[in-house]
């Protein structure tokens, strides 16, 4: 795939004060230490942030982290939405619930990779930002505060957009795994400065793009995943493109359901059953292989050590529910994968969390290290779950983003790379 954006290859950043999004939501231990437990995405954004550092640019990146709440108030309501009494919501706690998504553990670990000092600042656009950017000299690099704790970043407000456009003389968006969020330092900001892209974006557009555009054959996409709902756009986009789709996580028992199966307990989106057949019947007439489940485990409780027994897809018994792709259904997919000339993986076969039910994903994951397939694993849980299971280093490409690399497999576009320059 031609990719037909500019990147920071074809803008004079030499010397230049350059503006960088990257896309550093790492996943933090549970614990509140502030620990990294997975640095894959700064890591990612090394190449660009090198290149720039390698120019005597003075780079100002930024970036947003988890979903903060920006304003007390939203975050009482919400808050007590989710059913806490509003008396214990105190101003503390809210500053509290900032402070654990600070971009400080990021600064901390760019700066061991990077082998320089990487300085933070303690807001986005507000005056110690303001100040370090005007201060910035080449070779340097700043880290902005989380995006979020500004109220005006998932609004796209341009006025957000122009202060932070306001510290930098380029734009280069890296963010692979924002590229979805039409956001103020995602997509509005590149309205103020010239804007480009950094390598990591290009990689992602070129791999995953090219797999769509013109793949090897033939296409194998395997889908899973809790929810039909949230892969009808790429059920359908991928019907258009691929060769064979394999079905399978929660969203089979829909599936199931709406071919008349009994699925017990399992996961099921009664409201998705007629979209679930009709995407079936568009599968017979294009000649797409559409692969479900022939077998499945099944536990008696979602818990780790639930009982478990095996049973044929859609003679689910009541009290029990799906949790993983059964040994049949296992080899069934296994062999789909053997002889793919491309393989594109998103969401996982069972509930992998639980040990006794990542069999399936485990067994696909394997099937896809020992292929000859251009393998591309969608990021979220499926990128987990290969990299959980040890197989990261045997893939062609695991994709930084979650719902950035759905919204591109679904034919979407991305504002993240829309909003930037054309070749
Ligand atoms: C992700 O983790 O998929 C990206 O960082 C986007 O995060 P978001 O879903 O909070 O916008």
């Amino acid at each position: 795939m031609n990719y037909n954006k500019k990147t920071v290859k074809d803008v004079d950043v030499k010397g230049k004060k350059v503006l960088l999004r990257c896309d550093f939501n790492v996943p933090l231990a549970k614990d509140g230490s502030g620990v990294i437990t997975d640095d894959k995405r700064i890591r990612a954004a090394l190449p660009t942030i090198q290149y720039l550092l390698d120019q005597g640019a003075a780079v100002i990146a930024c970036s947003h982290m988890g979903k903060p709440v920006a304003s007390f108030d939203k975050w009482v309501q919400k808050q007590t939405e989710k059913g806490k009494d509003p008396a214990t919501l105190t101003e503390e706690k809210w500053k509290k619930s900032l402070a654990d998504l600070s971009l400080k553990p990021v600064a901390a670990r760019l700066s061991e990779l990077l082998g320089k000092s990487v300085t933070l600042a303690a807001d986005v656009v507000g005056p110690d930002a303001t100040a370090k950017a005007a201060a910035l000299k080449g070779g340097e690099v700043l880290l902005l505060e989380n995006t979020r704790f500004e109220k005006g970043e998932t609004k796209n407000d341009p006025e957000l957009a122009k202060k932070m456009a306001a510290m930098a003389e380029v734009y280069v968006s890296d963010a692979f795994g924002a590229v979805h969020r039409a956001h103020a330092s995602t997509a509005g900001v590149a309205a103020y400065l010239p804007a480009v892209s950094g390598f990591l974006i290009q990689k992602e557009l070129e791999v995953i793009g090219g797999a769509l555009a013109a793949p090897k054959r033939p296409l194998v996409a395997i889908l899973g995943g809790s929810k039909v709902s949230s892969k009808i756009g790429v059920i359908n986009n991928l019907l258009e493109l691929a060769d064979t789709i394999i079905i399978g996580g929660g969203m089979a028992y829909t599936f199931s359901a709406a071919q008349g199966g009994k699925v017990g307990n399992s996961l099921l989106e009664e409201d998705w059953k007629d979209y679930a057949n009709e995407m079936v019947k568009k599968a017979q007439a294009k000649g797409v292989k559409l692969l479900l489940p022939v077998d499945t485990v099944v536990a008696d409780a979602f818990a780790p050590d639930a009982n478990s027994q095996v049973v044929k897809s859609g003679e689910i018994p009541d009290g029990w529910e799906g949790l993983d792709i059964g040994p049949e259904t296992v080899k069934l997919y296994c062999d789909a994968v053997a002889d793919a000339g491309t393989v594109i993986w998103n969401g996982p076969m069972g509930v992998f969390e639980f040990d006794k039910f990542a069999v399936g994903t485990k067994a696909v994951a394997e099937a896809l290290s020992k292929t000859s397939a251009i393998t591309i694993i969608g990021g979220g849980d499926s990128a987990a779950a290969v990299q959980q299971l040890g197989y990261a280093d045997k893939m062609t490409h695991i994709s930084t983003g979650g719902g950035a690399s759905l919204e591109f497999m679904e034919g979407k576009e991305l504002p993240g790379v829309a909003c930037l320059l054309d070749k």
